[in-house]
């Protein structure tokens, strides 16, 4: 038996309906730098991810690639698992909804919900949101379109079983009001509370008769098990729930469901409830993070604008692309993602801080002690603040990662990265080396700082899994894996004198930006595999025409016009800056300056194409445009909605 504790830590299972892009890459490489973290401490960490295989959405992709649905979600899991391996995700389990050993748990779930009185039969009438394979009720809809997604919903009616939900929700809210840490950040705790619990729970369909991909319900083969319900379980099928050699009893309850804020909802509502009916502990945390945007809003297929997580591994290396997603957006919360913020992350953390403190203090060991690290000799200034230091970044690093904030635990890491930098600034240990009789302070600054570089690796190994052997390589100590543990980082000067070093190639090269921005935006966007960018087959449109999915990418919104000023030095360019709620707010240069006075123009609410490459005109960016009827050549009228919507709302 495993003595140490456990961590059992889950990603969302991903839709094989498409290839992923960078924003659902984020989540996993997010898990595997947290799952990489407990095992350095010394956890017996069980870390999952999988794919969600079934249901209405994936059969309809696969009709439309003309392939049966196992033929085509297995190409894409294929891809899915060499994507893991190229950004060096280590999983302990990878499952797959459509595996033997989940579909028959799932339908002995299903039964003892029936047999237990959870579930019974009825009839659903309402609406579906396909891509969210998500119910709604009429007033829910958002201008008659899914609220979570913006998209169309259809109008469902059949006959199907359905969970009591009402029956658990008491003690859903009492569990949720005790215990703080089980729904994080704290202010999504509120949202789900406020927004679905305390309004009272609609019990919840959970079988559909009007397709069959998925699992049928064992004494009801007309009906197959609602999606969300066969894939919240794979937290538990993957642990042989049921069996005799079940992995439940080491690592039941998850110590933490990694999620998008999308998913929330089903995560602290239906799953909590399905473990109740099930008789098991709840898990101890659900964090749902914010969502990686473009520039354009949030990345998804349907609007095109999903950058490709191959193509930036490819090139910049995936511990570069892991850092950044890590450290420039605080986990919790939305961030955008641009190639400027990331090679600016690569050309000043990495090459500039991290990469020089390495390449310098290399050189300097092979220039004054022919490669051979010195023994520590005289003391002087910065030695104890730097060894301090070196010796508390582990537990502000443990602390920060504890309240999942890694960009913090990385910030904490780089201010040791910094003080060493500061440290060859205050010794300069070339100075030293031009009066004899300073040899020996030469040779503790130098011990020092290659012994502070070993701490940094130790420490940046969960995040850049490749850099710590590439520096182990140049410090001499590849063979001395005791050397290598977070443990090692106990206390300070365990490095040998007399090992030999040997610098090597930068570990980060520097790179150029106007030259990556040209490189840019077509390699990194991605190619759609039978999905919404693609028209599919027989669908493609006639000349002169398009198809409703490439209408789609149109980014339509409606804009409230919050004020408008002339442009100087013009007769026809007005600034308008808009609201698109959610979305922020947007500034635009259009010509309407002959059209109408700036006064008149607040307050409106305006159609909006919300994903236009921005351009910059007179030196302001335009970020958008706003659509006007253009009859004949002198008069011109800004499209506006008949009644008030919500700023941001979608136009379908
Ligand atoms: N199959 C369900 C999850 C079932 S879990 C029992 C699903 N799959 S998904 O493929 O659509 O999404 C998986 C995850 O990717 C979600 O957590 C979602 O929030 C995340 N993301 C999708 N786009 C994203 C961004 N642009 N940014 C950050 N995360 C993103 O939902």
């Amino acid at each position: 038996m495993d003595q140490r504790k456990s961590f059992y830590i889950t990603t969302p299972i991903y839709y094989p309906s498409n290839k992923l892009h960078i924003g659902n890459s984020y989540t996993t490489v997010a898990a595997d730098a947290i799952a990489r973290f407990k095992r350095a401490l010394g956890y017996d960490v069980h870390f999952l991810t999988g794919t969600d295989e079934h249901g209405q959405k994936i059969q309809r992709q696969a009709d439309r690639a003309g392939k049966p649905p196992r033929e085509f979600v297995d190409e894409i899991v294929s891809w899915i698992k060499e994507l893991w391996r190229l950004l060096d995700i280590e999983y302990d389990d990878f499952i797959r909804t459509t595996e033997g050993r989940h579909k028959e748990k799932v339908a002995e779930i299903f039964k003892r919900f029936y047999e237990q009185g959870d579930i019974y039969k009825g009839h659903y009438e309402g609406w579906y949101c396909t891509p969210c394979e998500s119910y709604w009720q009429e007033r829910e809809l958002q201008g008659g379109a899914c609220p979570d997604c913006g998209r169309p919903v259809e109008l469902v009616k059949e006959e199907c079983y359905f969970f009591r939900m009402s029956r658990y929700a008491p003690r859903l809210l009492e569990y949720i009001e005790t215990h703080p840490e089980f729904i994080q950040p704290v202010s999504r705790k509120n949202e789900m509370v406020n927004n679905f619990l305390r309004p009272g729970l609609q019990d919840l369909s959970v079988s559909r008769t009007s397709f069959g991909w998925g699992i049928p319900v064992p004494f009801d083969p007309e009906h197959v098990i609602y999606v969300w319900l066969d894939a919240l379980s794979n937290y538990i099928t993957a642990l042989n729930y049921g069996e005799a050699d079940s992995l439940m009893e080491r690592y039941w309850p998850a110590d933490l469901h990694l999620i998008g804020k999308d998913i929330l909802r089903f995560h602290t509502i239906y799953w909590p409830i399905f473990l109740m009916a099930l008789d098991l502990p709840l898990p101890r945390t659900v964090f749902g993070h914010g969502w990686l945007l473009l520039e354009g809003g949030k990345m998804s297929k349907s609007k095109g604008n999903v950058i490709d997580p191959r193509v930036l591994v490819e090139r910049y290396g995936s511990d570069a692309v892991r850092y950044f997603l890590l450290r420039e957006i605080p986990f919790g919360v939305d961030g955008t993602f641009s190639l400027e913020a990331l090679v600016n992350r690569i050309n000043t953390d990495l090459a500039n801080d991290f990469g020089n403190l390495v390449s310098r203090t290399l050189t300097m060991v092979e220039r004054y002690f022919e490669g051979l690290l010195p023994t520590p000799a005289e003391g002087g200034p910065g030695d104890e603040e730097l060894s301090k230091m070196a010796l508390q970044t582990p537990l502000l690093m443990e602390e920060a990662m504890d309240k999942l904030k890694i960009s913090n635990a990385l910030a904490a890491l780089w201010r040791l990265v910094s003080r060493s930098n500061k440290y060859i600034d205050e010794n300069l240990p070339w100075e030293l080396a031009c009066s004899p009789d300073r040899s020996g302070r030469l040779q503790t600054v130098i011990y020092n700082l290659v012994e502070s570089i070993r701490f940094v690796a130790v420490m940046v190994g969960p995040f850049m899994p490749r850099t710590p052997a590439r520096i182990w390589e140049q410090l001499g100590i590849g063979h001395r894996g005791e050397l290598h543990t977070w443990d090692s980082l106990g206390s300070w000067g365990r490095l040998e004198p007399g090992t030999r070093v040997a610098r090597g190639e930068d570990l980060f090269p520097r790179r150029n930006l106007p030259e990556e921005l040209a490189w840019n935006r077509p390699k990194l966007e991605m190619e759609a595999t039978g999905s919404a960018a693609v028209p599919p087959p027989g669908e493609a449109a006639a000349p002169g025409l398009i198809t409703l999915e490439q209408l789609r990418r149109v980014d339509l919104r409606v804009a409230r016009i919050i004020e408008a000023a002339k442009v100087p030095g013009t007769d026809r360019l007005l600034e308008v800056k808009v609201d698109l709620g959610q979305e922020g707010q947007r500034r635009v240069v259009a010509g309407l300056a002959q059209h109408y006075r700036p006064d008149q123009l607040t307050g409106l609410q305006v159609l909006f194409v919300a994903n236009l490459q921005p351009v910059k005109l007179r030196g302001i960016l335009s970020e958008g445009m706003l659509l006007a009827a253009v009859d004949g050549k002198e008069r011109l009228a800004l499209t506006t909605v008949d009644q008030p919507v919500t700023p941001g709302c979608k136009i379908s």
